[in-house]
């Protein structure tokens, strides 16, 4: 039985041209995005109603004939479960109650999480009922890292400089949020699985602030004991990870026992990515998303060369980082048009 591209290519098979899907391909830069979230003043209140998500969810698939819907909610729903105040200013992005002692730990709790995320399951149920067969549904958490960055500082940062100072000083119980966060994600992973999720991705957008050993204690560890979490659940649903800025370090998530598809940013070599990583995995990428903004022949230049590196090989095609508002729509069909008319050359 088909089960679509996207799924198929991460079990294996080879098709002519990779599959195609992009990071925040919902959101802003849609006109039709922009008219639904009009409706509802409070961000996470949007993200918690079902209609409202599985309509935006639905949207760039229903322009673009992406291969793969991601469901639409936000990595700050776990902090937001967890008991922790969440709210999003306009124009300014996140705010967080800052966790500023080991004591605040204690008033988080996974007791809720169920109830509180009830809508996002939902939202993936009325999904995976109206996407199209051959479309996968990918649900997503954030990693415990980037989670953290967000919990500790309150607000995005430039250098997450509370975060870091906490979890260099402090160890150890920077290493008790790190484990409540693991144990969270792998219920909210499990969950969106349950409710149809066909595949689901781990955003550590934050990874690349960390130096070797600390990258892999507070970004690599804990994503390899969440993966092994939900496989032991789900142990055919492929986890896709994203360890955003980390350079040659990719090297060290090449974990088939974990991992089914790495997801690189921009900065990583498509050329390098061919020859040390996917022979061991499936790569995802990489597309800046400025060149996404600029579209024209800069962009097919940009993405041929992406193809022609990594098409011949076990690949889907993404961006590097997330769709941003500025970009104009019909760049992302003429993106989609690039992919699916990819010739590979014969070398
Ligand atoms: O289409 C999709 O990809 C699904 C939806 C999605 C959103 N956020 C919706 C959103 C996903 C996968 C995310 C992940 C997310 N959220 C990450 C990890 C990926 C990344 O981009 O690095 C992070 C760090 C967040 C936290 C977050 N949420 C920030 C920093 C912001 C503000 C930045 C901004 O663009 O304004 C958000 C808000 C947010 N999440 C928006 C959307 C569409 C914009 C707010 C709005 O529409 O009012």
């Amino acid at each position: 039985m088909s089960t679509g591209k996207f799924l198929e290519t991460l079990a294996g098979k080879r098709f002519p041209t990779p599959p195609i899907w992009l990071m925040r391909q919902a959101g802003r830069y849609l006109p039709e995005y922009r008219a639904v979230r009009a409706t509802t003043r409070s961000f996470l209140e949007f993200c918690y109603t079902p209609d409202k998500a599985v309509e935006v969810t639905l949207q760039p698939v229903r322009r673009f004939g992406l291969d793969a819907a991601i469901i639409f909610s936000d990595i700050l729903v776990i902090p937001d479960a967890l008991g922790q105040k969440v709210w999003f200013e306009e124009g300014e992005g996140p705010k967080l109650e800052a966790l500023t002692d080991p004591a605040d730990f204690g008033k988080l709790t996974r007791a809720r999480l169920p109830e509180k995320l009830a809508p996002v399951y939902e939202a993936i149920r009325r999904t995976r009922t109206e996407l199209p067969k051959e479309t996968a549904l990918l649900g997503f958490a954030g990693a415990p890292f980037t989670l953290a960055c967000y919990m500790i500082e309150g607000s995005g940062s430039r250098d997450f400089a509370k975060v870091k100072g906490w979890a260099y000083r402090h160890p150890e119980s920077f290493g008790v949020l790190i484990d409540l966060l693991v144990d969270a994600v792998i219920d909210h992973l499990t969950y969106q699985i349950d409710a149809g999720a066909n595949a689901v991705q781990l955003f550590d957008t934050w990874a690349g602030l960390l130096p070797e050993e600390q990258l892999f204690s507070w970004s690599l560890e804990p994503m390899v004991r969440i993966a092994h979490g939900v496989r032991s659940r789900h142990p055919k649903t492929p986890i896709i990870a994203f360890p955003r800025g980390v350079g040659p370090a990719a090297l060290m998530y090449r974990r088939p026992d974990a991992f089914a598809v790495l997801s690189l940013d921009t900065a990583i070599g498509a050329h390098w990515a061919a020859r040390e990583l996917q022979p061991h995995i499936c790569v995802q990428g990489n597309l800046d998303p400025l060149m996404l903004v600029a579209g024209g022949v800069a962009m097919e230049r940009e993405a041929t060369r992406i193809l022609d590196k990594l098409g011949h090989g076990s690949f889907v095609f993404n961006l590097g980082h997330g769709v941003v508002p500025q970009t104009p729509p019909d760049n992302v069909a003429h993106l989609v048009e690039i992919v699916r008319n990819w010739k590979p050359s014969v070398s």
